[in-house]
C-alpha cells in the first residue's frame, strides 16, 4: 500500500475533537430551527445522533458500529434513532417493511451514493428502474447454470491454494489463514470478473499492477484498497454531504481511502480494456457482462465501458473479503467448537473420501456442512449493520408507528441473527438448529433481504462449501488464539486468524 507522511498533528485525537467541534455546532443550529418540525422526536437514542450525523460517522469510523447499535437495542428497545434522519428498528416484522418487494418498497437511501466511483452499479444505485436494468444484465451471469459452467476455474484457483499451503505450512510456523483465504477469494473473483486472476496465491502476495487514467503504472495492495475504499464509503456514506467534504479533510483515513477508490477503478480499467482489445472464448463473467450489452445494443459505447468497469468493480468488492471474512469466521467457530468440528469431520469424510480436492458436485449436498455454514453467518454476521433504505413517497407504517417520506430506516443483521424471540439460545454456535427447524432463513440477514439482495449468494455458497471442505480435510489446524478479533467498515471482517496448518491426508 502506498502511504502519505502526514504530521502527528492529523491522529485520531486531533481529527475527534474536530469533530466534536463542528458536531456541537451543527447541533446547535439544530436545536434552534429544527426542534419544533421533529418528526422522529419520540424515538430514543443518544443525545448526539439526535442532533448530528457525526455521532453515527464517527462510531462506523471506530469499525464498531453495529455492537454499538447492538447495546442501543438493548436499551431502548425496538427502536433506536442513530442519526437525526435513521431510525434503525430491531424487529423481525419490520424486515418485510424496510426491505420489501412491490409499488411501496422502500429504495437505497442517499447513503450508497457514496459507493459510486466512476458510475453507479447494480450495487451502488439508488433508482429502480437503473437497478431492474443492471440487475437484468449482470443476473444472467450469476444464475446457477452459468455458475455451474465456471466452476472447473474455482477448481484451478482451489488446486494452486493447496498447493501453496502444502509448500508455506512446512516452510513457516504460524502463518495468517484470513491473508491465504483473501489471496484464494479475490484471485477467484478476479478470474471470474476480470478474465484473469490477480495471481494472489502464487506470488504470496496481494501487489497489482493499477495505470492511472494518466496511463502511469504503480504497484498497489488490492486487498487494503478494497478495506480502505469500503471503510471510507461506510462512513461518508453517513451523511450526503460528507463524500465532497471529506477530499479536503488532511486525514489519512480519507486520503487513502479516496485513493483506493481510484485504484480499484483503474486496476479494473486495465484488465477490462484488456479483454475488449484482445476478445476471448473464455466462459467466465466478463464475457458473460460483455455478451449481455452486446446483444442490447450490437457494440460497446464509451458510457457502457465506463459502466462495464464499475459492473467488474463491484463484483470485486462485493464478491472477495465478504467470502474469505465469512470462511475465517466459519473456520474459527468450527475449531473452536470441538463437538461441531468431530460431527462435520464424520460428514465430510463419508461423503468426499480422503483423495484430492473437492468438486463442487461432491460438496453441494451435505446437510451438517450446509447448517455449518449458516450458523456461522448467523452468528458471526458478516453483514452486522442494518441496510440503510429511505422510505418512500407519503410516508410508511411500521410496527405501528408512521415515518415520513424520506426518512432513512434500517433494520440491524446482528441484532436480528442474536434476537432471542427469533432464535433460541441465541449466543451459542449450534448448527443444529438449522436441521431441527424450517425457515430459519427468513431472519438470516447476511445476504440481505428483497430486491436488492445478494446477486452473487449461490456463488458465495458454492466457495464456501468448497473451501471450508477442502482446508478441513487437507490439513490438521491448530489456533494460535480462541477469540477472534474483528473491526467494521461496510462489512464485519476478522484482523487476522493465527493458524499452525499440518497435512491431515
Ligand atoms: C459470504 C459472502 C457474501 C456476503 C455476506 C454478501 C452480502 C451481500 C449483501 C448484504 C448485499 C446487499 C447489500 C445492500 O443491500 O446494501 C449484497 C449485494 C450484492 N452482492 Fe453479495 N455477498 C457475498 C458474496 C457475493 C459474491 C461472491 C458476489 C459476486 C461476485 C456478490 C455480489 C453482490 C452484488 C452484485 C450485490 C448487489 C445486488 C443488487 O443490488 O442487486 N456477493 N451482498
Amino acid at each position: 500500500m502506498s502511504t502519505i507522511d502526514l504530521p502527528p498533528v492529523f491522529d485520531v485525537f486531533s481529527i475527534g475533537v474536530i469533530i466534536m467541534t463542528i458536531s456541537s455546532m451543527l447541533a446547535a443550529l439544530w436545536q434552534k430551527y429544527g426542534l419544533r418540525k421533529d418528526p422522529l422526536r419520540d424515538i430514543p437514542g443518544p443525545f448526539l445522533a439526535r442532533w448530528t450525523p457525526l455521532w453515527l460517522a464517527w462510531q462506523v469510523r471506530m469499525g464498531r458500529r453495529y455492537l454499538v447499535v447492538h447495546e442501543l437495542h438493548k436499551k431502548y428497545g425496538p427502536f433506536v434513532r442513530i442519526a437525526p434522519n435513521h431510525i434503525s428498528v430491531a424487529h423481525k416484522d419490520a424486515i418485510p417493511v424496510v426491505y420489501g418487494q412491490g409499488s411501496g418498497a422502500f429504495d437505497k437511501s442517499a447513503y450508497y451514493h457514496a459507493f459510486v466511483s466512476d458510475k453507479a452499479s447494480i450495487f451502488s444505485t439508488v433508482d429502480r428502474q437503473d437497478h431492474a436494468h443492471k440487475r437484468r444484465l449482470v443476473s444472467q451471469a450469476f444464475s446457477y447454470k452459468a455458475l455451474l459452467s465456471v466452476a472447473p476455474l474455482l477448481h484451478t484457483s482451489l488446486n494452486n491454494f493447496v498447493d501453496k499451503l502444502d509448500e508455506i505450512s512446512t516452510r513457516e510456523g504460524w502463518i495468517d489463514a484470513l491473508s491465504w483465504f483473501n489471496f484464494l477469494a479475490f484471485d477467484i473473483l478476479s478470474d471470474l470478473a476480470f478474465g484473469e486472476p490477480i495471481g494472489m496465491v502464487l506470488k504470496e502476495s496481494d501487489t497489482v499492477a493499477v495505470m492511472g487514467a494518466d496511463g502511469k503504472i504503480t504497484q498497489e495492495n488490492a486487498i487494503a484498497l478494497v478495506d480502505e475504499r469500503e471503510h471510507l464509503a461506510a462512513v461518508v456514506g453517513i451523511h450526503p454531504w460528507f463524500k465532497t467534504l471529506s477530499k479536503f479533510l488532511p486525514d489519512p483515513f480519507f486520503i487513502h481511502g479516496h485513493k483506493s477508490s481510484t485504484g480499484l477503478i483503474d486496476l479494473a480499467r486495465r484488465r477490462v480494456t484488456k479483454r475488449l482489445d484482445h476478445g476471448s472464448s473464455r466462459d467466465d463473467i466478463l464475457n458473460k457482462l460483455i455478451d449481455a450489452r452486446m446483444e442490447e445494443t450490437g457494440q460497446l459505447t464509451e458510457d457502457q465501458i465506463t459502466e462495464l468497469i464499475a459492473e467488474t468493480v463491484t463484483l470485486l468488492i462485493a464478491g472477495s473479503d465478504t467470502t474469505s471474512n465469512s470462511i475465517t469466521a466459519i473456520i474459527h467457530l468450527v475449531m473452536t467448537h470441538p463437538p461441531v468440528y468431530k460431527k462435520l469431520m464424520t460428514e465430510l469424510i463419508s461423503a468426499i473420501g480422503p483423495d484430492g480436492v473437492p468438486r463442487h458436485e461432491n460438496v453441494k449436498d451435505m446437510p451438517y456442512l450446509q447448517a455449518v455454514i449458516d450458523e456461522g453467518l448467523r452468528y458471526y454476521a458478516t453483514t452486522a449493520i442494518g441496510l440503510h433504505r429511505a422510505v418512500p413517497r407519503g410516508g410508511a407504517m411500521c410496527l405501528g408507528k408512521f415515518f415520513p417520506e424520506g426518512t432513512e430506516m434500517s433494520v440491524p443483521a446482528y441484532t436480528i441473527q442474536h434476537d432471542a424471540t427469533i432464535w433460541r439460545d441465541p449466543e451459542n454456535f449450534r448448527p443444529e438448529r438449522w436441521l431441527e427447524e424450517k425457515d430459519l432463513g427468513r431472519y438470516l440477514m447476511t445476504f440481505g433481504k428483497g430486491p436488492r439482495q445478494c446477486l452473487g449468494r449461490n456463488l458465495a455458497y458454492i466457495e464456501m462449501q468448497l473451501v471450508i471442505t477442502t482446508v478441513l480435510l487437507r490439513y490438521n489446524i491448530e489456533l494460535k488464539s480462541s477469540t477472534l478479533e474483528t473491526t467494521e467498515g461496510f462489512m464485519h471482517k476478522p484482523l487476522h486468524m493465527m493458524v499452525k496448518l499440518s497435512r491431515r491426508i
